[in-house]
């Protein structure tokens, strides 16, 4: 059988996601938040960039508890960002650019003022009453199991006094959770589904698909007690869900890719979401979201994703940052080390999804007192991109949030065509795996390494014309130089500037990440 390339493997597998959260990429309407008209505008950046895909945030219809996480209308587009029509030109824009268009689906809970729960909250016998999880109170009147909400310290239950009964909200109050074993909400959300496949939409990214199908009715486990209930094991009826929703999408006339944002800390367990191919395509490794900087912690994340996806043939896929957790840039603690964390995540074997901004090199921003908006603590990592090194950044009034530090030196103006910039280094790097197929689809094997490096081997048996049959890459963890045993061939990539390359054989310098041919 011929090796595979990029052309002849699906996109979702071959390519390179971009996450926009819309709010914070572009405003065209000059009210401090960004909005569709002004994606629209930005997808150039993207297409420079050397992405295949975008993801989309939520822009549907929302009284914006959760930021677009707490939907009152699917198959509209909220005011803030534009209309229906807005969407269908962003939609058009991305596909002219060469881009797939991912959005985002959130099947396991509305707003409240949702009509649907307007109508199931209105009586016990109302038709729409099952739709959501309604239970009577415990014994003592309080809440019927001891689940804890997401974002602060309270139950997951709200009492609705009209009925007497409590209903479920894994997240906010304002966020009532459907129930997926009624088999009518299955049937309202495919409709969703179709509604926006057939707008022309290429996939959908499922926001904490794990909880369709909750296991409900227990308590936490006593080892788990105080965890949000978002985050425990809701047993296998969530396959079950997933199963019927594959069947149902693959029937639409242009399937879409199901991406799952799959929020569970066993590594085992996000591989099960991708079933025999017959439940998602992809499942965020999570698991690898949270690890620390660590050549250790990273070798086994490599290592379990080899053991666990090449059997199943599934396909791993990869993101440092997001809208949820403080951006790596952040965590990981110096630019070096998020430039070396470019050249690891975009030398995976799976799909690399990026979150906007970390090809400039963002940091959190400091967001504090009248300025804190989110209720979960995660406005840092949603400041606005900044466009250029006017003092607004491109934006044309002040915007929502304020600007991650040095907005204006690490501005896409600043740093375009600047070969020692982030940006430039995002460009190369999404250039070098385009170009060298190895890097996208290639097979990985570990190497040995001295402590403080991860070193790998990506290879094709029959790479297509002109491209590499194997590159390695080393990764420096630390930020000493190391002496790497072996180590030889042509530099093809990394974090030394054009330039500055080292010499075959070299040792990495601290902090480095090289991609090397072996046999060039
Ligand atoms: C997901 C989203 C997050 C949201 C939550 C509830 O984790 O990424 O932003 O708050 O689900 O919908």
């Amino acid at each position: 059988m011929p090796a595979p390339t990029p052309t002849d493997v699906p996109w979702w597998r071959g390519g390179v996601v971009y996450q926009v959260y819309p709010r914070s990429f572009a405003d065209s309407n000059g009210d401090g938040v960004g909005d569709l008209d002004g994606a629209a505008s930005r997808m150039g950046h993207l297409k420079d960039l050397g992405v295949d895909a975008v993801w989309f945030s939520p822009f549907y219809r929302s009284p914006m508890a959760d930021f677009g996480y707490d939907i009152d209308d699917h198959c509209d587009v909220d005011p803030l960002f534009g209309d229906l029509g807005a969407a269908d030109r962003l939609i058009e824009t991305a596909h002219r650019s060469g881009l797939r268009v991912v959005l985002d689906f959130v099947p396991g809970h509305t707003s409240d003022r949702h009509p649907w729960f307007a109508e199931s909250r209105s009586s016990r016998g109302n038709p729409r009453r099952g739709w959501y999880v309604w239970r009577d109170p415990a014994p003592d009147g309080g809440p019927p199991t001891d689940w804890r909400a997401a974002f602060g310290d309270y139950p997951a239950w709200t009492l609705d006094p009209t009925t007497g009964q409590y209903y479920l909200h894994l997240f906010l109050p304002e966020q009532p959770d459907l129930d997926w074993n009624h088999p009518e909400v299955a049937a309202a959300m495919t409709d969703v589904l179709r509604f926006w496949s057939d707008r022309g939409v290429d996939g959908f990214r499922i926001d904490v698909v794990h909880t369709v199908g909750k296991r409900l009715d227990v308590d936490t486990p006593a080892e788990l007690r105080g965890i949000p209930a978002c985050v425990l094991d809701h047993g296998p009826g969530v396959h079950l869900r997933l199963t019927e929703l594959r069947s149902r999408t693959d029937a639409f006339p242009s399937p879409p890719a199901l991406i799952g944002e799959t929020y569970v800390f066993d590594r085992e367990r996000v591989v099960d979401f991708l079933g025999h191919g017959d439940q998602l395509h992809l499942a965020f490794n999570i698991p690898a979201l949270h690890s620390p900087w660590d050549a250790t912690v990273w070798r086994d994340e490599m290592a379990s994703a080899i053991d666990l996806y090449d059997p199943v043939d599934g396909w791993p896929c990869w993101v440092l940052s997001n809208h949820d957790v403080p951006r790596h840039r952040t965590r990981y603690g110096t630019e070096a080390r998020a430039r070396a964390a470019a050249v690891l995540l975009l030398t995976q074997r799976g799909t690399p999804f990026l979150y906007q901004g970390e090809e400039l090199g963002l940091a959190d921003a400091v967001v504090e007192g009248d300025r804190v908006v989110d209720p979960g603590g995660r406005d840092g990592c949603r400041a606005p991109i900044p466009w250029d090194d006017s003092p607004g950044c491109g934006w044309p009034a002040d915007p929502w949030l304020p600007f991650a530090p040095d907005a204006v030196a690490l501005s896409v103006a600043r740093q375009s065509g600047d070969p020692a910039s982030m940006l430039e280094h995002y460009r190369r790097l999404l250039r070098l795996r385009r170009t060298e197929p190895v890097l996208s689809v290639g097979r990985v094997e570990i190497l040995d390494a001295p402590d403080g490096v991860l070193r790998y081997r990506r290879w094709l048996d029959e790479p297509p014309g002109g491209a590499a049959a194997e590159l390695e890459v080393l990764v420096n963890f630390t930020d000493e130089p190391v002496e790497v045993p072996g180590v030889s061939g042509r530099w093809v990539g990394g974090t030394a500037p054009p330039g500055e390359t080292p010499a075959p054989g070299q040792g990495l310098g601290p902090d480095e990440a090289r991609v090397v041919d072996p046999r060039g």
